[in-house]
């Protein structure tokens, strides 16, 4: 009895419900302004040009503000010269998407020979987001940006990716959006250099410019941009030095510029990017002025990357305020001398570690046996030495190629070249038989050459030492 009562008042409730949305629904289509007739126009030549193969008019046939294909975003504005008590509001085009990305993001697709109607330069006028991925692909029909009319400057966000075929200087085409708060330009065919003024974009966010065919230096203007939270103009053709300006860039989280031509000294200024968790400047062709000891102060950072780089030097000891940090890239930078222990001391969140193919001896830090996240840790082709005996937790995550001298677990023979079959485990962890503290005396690899045997000797000596000191 109490069930059904509750049912069918279930019911009642539900039946009111649907009345009262679809009435609502109903008044709001009726209210809902219409679309700029030239806006929705200009979208279907636009579809067009994109991809010809699909009946856009027969498709979506109604006001493109109330139906239109995924991508396309609308708001509401006072439309032009009425004044009165009873404005009315006109639809207007605020975003628009292009390129299937995904079943979430079905965007319009664009057909392999799409082309770029003029229109949609000249025709949305309220325009804040356009955005097109894998849309020109057809490098024989290259699209030239400079021969088309230019962007409106409402324009907010300008994303490009992957779009091989379009093929423009970046200035001219830059010069009216000064409103721009992101610019991503990935994988395409944009090339030249940077505008001398682009301190002047004072919204700009990020600044995606990976993967083109960009040139020249960094203008010392770029530090004027306050805002600037990702700069990434990696995988392009720019040289000259880092002007010093780029540390004055104090919002930014990500710097990434790898994969270019840049020289001289890492600015010094870096140290008061006090916010930045993602530096990566490998593959460039930065001095020999060793590994930068500003590093040490960035204590946010959570990944580092200068691998590339022939830097040279030592291994600096920088590392106890960054506990924080999960990946270090220093493959093949030139790096002599011995790994510092406190990398293992300090490192708790390291999980990834590339000190391969450098010209580091000495020995292996026990340390890093302890690491609880270590995904890699590769020290291939080196010139380490001594026994080393991991944790089997950790074991498999080391890489140890190529490093003549370095015995593994309690293998007797010590290899040449192994490091893909790690041995046993010694019976006789160092480990467990040090603290922390003592291990930084024992930094060297002297310790790590001992047998068993010679270890238990050593011990014995060492107490003898502490035995008489104290007397
Ligand atoms: C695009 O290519 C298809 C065949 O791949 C062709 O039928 C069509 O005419 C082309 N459209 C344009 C505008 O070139
Ligand atoms: C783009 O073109 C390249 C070669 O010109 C081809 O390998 C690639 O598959 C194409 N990509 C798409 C999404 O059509
Ligand atoms: C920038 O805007 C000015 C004035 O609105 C216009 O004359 C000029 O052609 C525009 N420049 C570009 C590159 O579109
Ligand atoms: C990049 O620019 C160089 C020189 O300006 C040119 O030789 C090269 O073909 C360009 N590459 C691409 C992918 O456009
Ligand atoms: C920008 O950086 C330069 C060089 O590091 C410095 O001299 C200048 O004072 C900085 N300007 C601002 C506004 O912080
Ligand atoms: C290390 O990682 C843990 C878990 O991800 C996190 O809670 C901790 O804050 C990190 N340590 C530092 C020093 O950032
Ligand atoms: C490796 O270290 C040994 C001494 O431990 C030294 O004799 C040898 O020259 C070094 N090899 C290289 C390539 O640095
Ligand atoms: C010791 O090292 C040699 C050479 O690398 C290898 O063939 C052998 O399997 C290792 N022995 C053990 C017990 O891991």
């Amino acid at each position: 009895m109490i069930l059904f009562s509750t049912l069918s008042q279930l019911q009642t409730l539900l039946c009111t419900f649907f009345f009262f949305f679809f009435f609502i629904s109903l008044s709001f289509s009726q209210d809902q302004p219409p679309i700029d007739p030239v806006e929705q126009k200009a979208l279907y030549a636009v579809l067009n040009s994109l991809n010809p193969t699909i009946p856009w008019t027969t498709d979506y046939p109604d006001d493109l503000c109330l139906s239109a294909p995924h991508g396309v975003v609308c708001d509401y504005y006072p439309s032009d010269g009425e004044n009165g008590q009873n404005q009315q509001q006109k639809a207007h085009i605020v975003e628009l998407n292009f390129g299937y990305v995904s079943d979430e993001t079905p965007n319009p697709p664009c057909s392999p020979n799409a082309t770029l109607n003029s229109l949609l330069f000249t025709s949305f006028t309220y325009l804040q987001k356009l955005f097109f991925y894998k849309c020109f692909n057809n490098t024989r029909n290259p699209i030239h940006l400079t021969s088309l009319p230019s962007l409106p400057p409402s324009l907010q966000e300008l994303v490009f990716i992957q779009n091989p075929s379009v093929f423009s200087p970046i200035e001219p085409f830059l010069r009216n959006l000064t409103s721009l708060r992101r610019l991503v330009l990935i994988g395409n065919a944009f090339h030249g250099e940077l505008p001398f003024n682009i301190g002047d974009y004072a919204n700009f966010e990020e600044l995606t410019l990976s993967t083109n065919n960009l040139s020249g230096t960094i203008p010392a203007s770029l530090g004027m941009l306050k805002k600037l939270k990702i700069l990434d103009l990696s995988q392009n053709g720019f040289t000259g030095c880092v002007p010093e300006q780029v540390g004055n860039l104090t919002s930014l989280l990500k710097l990434d510029l790898s994969y270019n031509g840049f020289e001289c000294k890492i600015p010094e200024s870096f140290t008061h990017l006090q916010n930045m968790k993602f530096l990566d400047l490998s593959f460039n062709l930065f001095g020999n002025f060793g590994v930068p000891l500003f590093l040490g102060e960035i204590t946010s950072l959570k990944e580092v990357y200068l691998t590339g780089n022939f830097l040279s030097g030592k291994i600096p000891e920088i590392w106890e305020k960054l506990g924080g940090v999960e990946k270090i890239g220093f493959s093949k930078m030139g790096l002599l001398g011995k790994i510092p222990v406190s990398m293992g001391i300090y490192l708790k969140n390291l999980s990834y570690l590339g000190l391969d193919n450098n010209q580091l001896d000495g020995s292996v830090p026990e340390e890093f046996g302890l690491l609880e996240f270590a995904n890699e840790i590769n020290l291939e082709n080196n010139n380490l030495s001594g026994r080393i005996s991991l944790p089997s937790r950790v074991e498999q995550k080391f890489k140890l190629a190529g490093n003549i001298g370095l015995c593994l677990g309690n293998n007797a023979s010590c290899s040449s070249q192994n490091g893909e079959s790690l041995g046993q485990l010694n019976p006789y962890k160092i480990t467990d038989i040090l603290s922390d503290d003592d291990d930084v005396l024992f930094s060297g690899d002297s310790l790590l050459h001992f047998d068993p045997l010679m270890l238990v000797l050593v011990l014995v000596g060492w107490f003898l030492l502490i035995f008489t000191w104290d007397g």
